[in-house]
């Protein structure tokens, strides 16, 4: 078994922001991230897969097909965009754990199909920050 990551990268905006708070709590709970006008962040995302080396290859995966996919599945679909109000299906509070998990519930069974499986998502929302994923 062996293990290889595939790093992308895409910007969004979103904030932290519970409706069913006040303004208040809100505030003091997520600090500058429930700033009502949204704020955006770089994030780094890193797509680790595991599995056997086809001999044929030397590869688990071909890294093209790999990041490809998460271009078209993933980054491009979220860059530039605003998570809170622009993506179906995002949870209503797209913190870094929630992105991650909405991640890994686009790719894992696509990686599934390329004959690898998805071992970690991680993604690093800034320089000080980021969530693992490994399914469970
Ligand atoms: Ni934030």
């Amino acid at each position: 078994m062996i293990y290889i990551t595939r790093k992308e990268h895409f910007n969004a905006a979103h904030k932290l922001f519970n409706p069913a708070w006040s303004e208040e709590k809100n505030n003091s709970v997520f600090g500058k991230c429930a700033n009502k006008n949204w704020h955006g962040h770089n994030y780094e995302l890193f797509v680790t897969v595991k599995g056997e080396i086809n001999p044929d290859t030397g590869f688990v995966v071909n890294l093209k097909d790999l990041s490809t996919l998460i271009r078209k599945d993933v980054t491009e679909v979220l860059d530039h965009k605003n998570l809170n109000v622009d993506i179906k299906d995002m949870p209503i509070m797209p913190s870094t754990e929630n992105v991650a998990i909405f991640i890994w519930d686009i790719l894992a069974p696509k990686i599934k199909e390329m004959g690898a499986t998805l071992h970690v998502i991680k993604l690093q929302e800034t320089d000080s920050n980021y969530v693992e994923y490994f399914g469970e």
